[in-house]
């Protein structure tokens, strides 16, 4: 029998143990996956043990709760109904798309960017249209995007700052789109590295879903709050929008340890600002080092950055991974020699340049 979709089933492709045994490293940085290396709050530890003990029932139906602490946390007016949560940042997106994309639709997106974002349309029946970042900047060119809309877009996703380049779209830009779109359009804000942005001139996309714009701002509890392996994620939007998509929600959505682990997330602030300082502390060393052996790199927004090489890297990436480092290849127009690197814990960091510093010197 003929599936009507058609995907090959993903595989474990990290096991930390098989990475230990086959390199012998003792650590294992894994600066490939944008995480925060710090992990979880102390709180939020303990909030999932005590959780645990209750999972032989089912959760509350809803995520209310959650919901409500969300709008605590973010203020500006903002309450329960502006948001919806979701299993990921990933889910969040999905959810928008299987409430608002139908067969035949298209969504406009922005490459290089996040690689999903054509198989979230596709399983919708809907396509994708690139409006390709300019180079070298890796921009979104608003006016192409303008001029990509027509009877057919639905949706626009832009990921802001975009993976994988760290680049960002300022404000003046961002407010343009939105005061030009029409009215039957979303736009789906990924911006789930927004709490590493330090650019003063980052987009205030709550202003704009506080005046009623058709915008869906995706965030998530894998990057700054360090619960990537959690799966847990939400998104801001006005109430009539995450209140048709939170409503697609089946029963019991949420697990027992999600929303007690939101919570106390959520509750600790300083934890996200510590591992919002690891990530930053730890860019501008690689930064430092970088400019001191002349290597180049695309200044980042994010936990994560482009370097530059100017020969292929594939050895650099077996020299990393014998060290137990963990990058990924991430060739790009204009630089196909590239690595994506997530910044990890200061020894980490170090390692890194190290296993660089040696792979320049060693000239292969
Ligand atoms: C741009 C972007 N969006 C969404 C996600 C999904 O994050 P998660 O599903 O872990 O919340 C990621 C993860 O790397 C990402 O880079």
């Amino acid at each position: 029998m003929e599936p009507i979709k058609n995907y090959p089933r993903l595989q474990t492709r990290v096991d930390m143990d098989v990475i230990r045994a086959e390199t012998g490293a003792e650590e294992i940085y894994r600066m490939g996956y944008n995480e925060s290396p710090l992990g979880p709050s102390p709180r939020v530890v303990a909030a999932i043990r005590m959780a645990a003990s209750g999972i032989g029932y089912y959760p509350p139906m809803g995520d209310d709760r959650l919901r409500n602490v969300m709008a605590d946390t973010y203020g500006r007016g903002l309450t329960a109904d502006h948001f919806y949560t979701s299993l990921s940042g990933y889910e969040a997106i999905e959810m928008a798309a299987r409430t608002y994309l139908r067969p035949g639709d298209e969504m406009i997106i922005c490459h290089p960017t996040f690689g999903v974002y054509s198989k979230i349309a596709a399983l919708q029946g809907a396509t994708t249209v690139d409006v390709p970042l300019t180079v070298p900047d890796f921009l979104p060119d608003v006016d192409t995007i303008l001029r990509a809309i027509n009877e057919k877009t639905r949706a626009i996703l832009l990921c802001n700052p975009n993976n994988p380049t760290g680049t960002m779209m300022g404000s003046a830009d961002f407010d343009r789109l939105v005061d030009n779109l029409p009215e039957d359009i979303l736009l789906i804000a990924d911006d789930v590295y927004s709490h590493f942005v330090t650019d003063p001139d980052y987009p205030d996309v709550i202003k704009h879903i506080l005046a009623g714009k058709n915008i869906v701002r995706i965030q998530t509890f894998s990057k700054a709050y360090g619960l990537a392996g959690l799966r847990l994620g939400f998104a801001i939007a006005k109430p009539e929008i995450a209140n048709a998509i939170g409503g697609i929600q089946r029963g019991f959505h949420q697990n027992r340890l999600n929303l007690s682990a939101g919570v106390a997330a959520l509750l600790d602030q300083d934890h996200l600002r510590a591992n919002v300082k690891m990530a930053l502390d730890g860019k501008h060393y690689i930064y430092k080092q970088l400019d001191r052996l002349d290597v180049g790199y695309i200044p980042s927004q994010t936990n994560f950055l482009i370097v530059k090489f100017e020969r292929p890297v594939d050895s650099l990436v077996q020299a990393l991974y014998s060290k137990g480092i963990l990058v990924k290849p991430q060739p790009l127009p204009g630089t196909p020699h590239a690595l994506r690197v997530s910044t990890t814990v200061p020894a980490g960091n170090e390692a890194f340049i190290a296993g660089v510093e040696a792979w320049l010197s060693d000239g292969q």
